[in-house]
């Protein structure tokens, strides 16, 4: 793994973007950065950190997997995320598809952009923003936390940088060929809420159903079981979790 270390950036993963494009990035990197100004999140929110607190790291991949099987490269990096954790004596749970939570709060966040040919992924930009010694927080967060507010104690950015990088790297390549029902177990059973009966809004359904997280497909959409006992797959536009922040 090649890392780039830089002082201010607008965006990691746009950095790391831009290159794979132009050609100047052909091999496993990653990018790093003490102040990051125009963070992107999932969908249309944006990703704050104060300057020099917070792991802030895209790295690109190119691992090639099956666009059918998607969901491996968000799969194995928020397991090695989670597993990278433990080790640290912190045990998260991933909020489908892709949050690092600890006691219901975000702990971090992942945004993956991949490039695909046909159908093979060729290449992958994993953005990571974990919240290391960052204390306080705009209040319009919803619901954030850092390890610093777990343990009290301080962390070194580069250290979970590297560590993160290389374990989902490894991951990835373990995985690439492991058929997918092989995989989704040891996923599931870290799933935030999985096997309890939460409420969700589910798209094209009226009213808020409850029910309990049953599985997670190959493309990455989860199956929720209605306690009437439909089945709804969704992908993350489709549903929402209700009673969450
Ligand atoms: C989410 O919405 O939960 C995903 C957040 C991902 C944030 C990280 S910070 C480093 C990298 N660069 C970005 O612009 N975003 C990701």
């Amino acid at each position: 793994m090649k890392y780039i270390e830089l002082n201010e950036i607008d965006s990691t993963n746009a950095y790391l973007s831009e290159r794979l494009l132009s050609g100047e990035i052909t091999e496993p990197t990653t990018v790093f950065t003490h102040s990051q100004n125009k963070g992107k999140g999932m969908g249309q929110n944006i990703w704050v950190s104060d300057n020099d607190k917070n792991a802030l790291f895209s790295i690109a991949l190119f691992t090639e997997i099956k666009t059918e099987e998607i969901f491996k490269v968000s799969l194995a990096t928020s397991m090695a995320i989670y597993e990278f954790l433990k080790l640290k004596g912190i045990t998260t749970k991933i909020k489908w598809p892709n949050d690092i939570y600890y006691d219901g709060k975000k702990l971090g966040g992942i945004l993956i952009e991949n490039k695909l040919d046909g159908n093979v992924v060729k290449s992958s930009v994993i953005g990571v923003g974990l919240n290391l010694n960052q204390e306080k927080f705009p209040k319009w967060l919803p619901n954030p936390i850092s390890l610093k507010n777990i343990t009290g104690q301080d962390y070194d950015a580069k250290e979970f940088i590297t560590g993160i990088s290389e374990m989902v790297e490894k991951k990835l390549n373990e995985i690439k060929d492991v058929p997918f029902v092989d995989l989704r177990l040891d996923y599931l059973l870290n799933l935030y809420c999985f096997g309890k009966i939460m409420m969700w809004k589910i798209q094209g359904i009226k009213d808020e159903i409850s029910g309990s997280i049953v599985d997670v497909k190959p493309s990455g959409k989860i199956v929720v079981q209605a306690v009437s006992g439909q089945l709804c797959e969704c992908d993350i536009k489709e549903i929402k979790l209700i009673d969450d922040f």
